[in-house]
């Protein structure tokens, strides 16, 4: 049995944070897993950090499903959240319940998806089907049209009140747990004590129950990264390194030695 679920997430609120991150595919999420990362999420940042898009806009559903699945296959303990593809849930509720359930069948034990009180509606429905519900609120980087950039919210009282009242009424709804993303770390602090659910922060400061870090900046896959973000490695460089000195022991002969063994590994 997964040893982290929906039920143990709840209960780890004021008990223990969880440092949470994203993967994309199978190779990355064995070792995010071996390492005792609680949640992995399928995040639509694999526009930016696997497909090369500008932002999440573009990736769709046979993206997510393909992705959901690699990381299913190399996890085992950590709980699979599924994020929503932009257009999988703003055509209707049955699409979206569609959608939802195929990202459960392709491996995720989870879905996430953005909005405050305009998808409660269906929040409930998901949950009423028996799919658990990790929401977004705060910077909701599908709305990135919407704010003409990804740009911090909830910076002035009123703001503020309406991302309270947004992660309220998805906990109202059945959410299991709250993304709060690029909000003041004051009000991420103030929701997390109003909420019984866990909030998971990013780019919100140190007051939330969780942090998400994007796979990639945290490795430093990414050389430019948010400011709120620590590298927890230099992988960039190194990788670039290993390709450069493949590519030299070629050229010089160094590689392969004269003797190549039975090619087992
Ligand atoms: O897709 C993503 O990376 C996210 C973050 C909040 C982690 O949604």
């Amino acid at each position: 049995m997964k040893r982290w679920n929906v039920a143990a997430v709840r209960a780890a609120k004021g008990v223990r944070r969880l440092g949470c991150c994203t993967a994309y595919d199978s190779c990355f999420a064995r070792l995010a897993d071996e390492a005792g990362v609680p949640i992995i999420l399928v995040g639509d940042s694999q526009g930016m950090n696997c497909l090369g898009y500008e932002t999440t806009l573009p990736v769709n559903m046979s993206d997510t499903l393909a992705a959901v699945a690699a990381v299913a296959r190399g996890v085992k303990d950590a709980l699979v959240v599924g994020d929503m593809p932009f257009g999988s849930y703003q055509c209707g509720d049955d699409e979206a319940v569609r959608n939802a359930v195929a990202v459960i069948k392709a491996g995720a034990d989870a879905v996430k998806l953005e909005g405050g009180a305009s998808v409660c509606g269906l929040i409930r429905r998901l949950v009423t089907a028996g799919i658990p519900v990790l929401a977004h609120v705060g910077m909701m980087p599908q709305s990135v049209n919407e704010y003409g950039g990804f740009r911090k919210q909830g910076k002035t009282r009123e703001a503020a009140e309406r991302v309270i009242a947004d992660a309220k009424a998805v906990e109202e709804a059945g959410a299991f747990a709250v993304t709060l993303e690029c909000i003041p770390s004051d009000l991420a602090a103030e929701i997390t004590a109003a909420l019984k659910i866990v909030t998971v922060g990013i780019g919100a400061g140190p007051h939330c129950d969780a942090q998400w870090l994007v796979m990639h900046d945290l490795l430093g896959l990414n050389e430019q990264v948010p400011s709120f973000v620590k590298k927890y490695s230099s992988l960039a460089g190194e990788v670039r390194g290993a390709f450069a000195a493949y590519v030299e022991e070629v050229a010089s002969g160094a590689f392969p030695p004269p003797a190549d063994g039975d090619g087992a590994k």
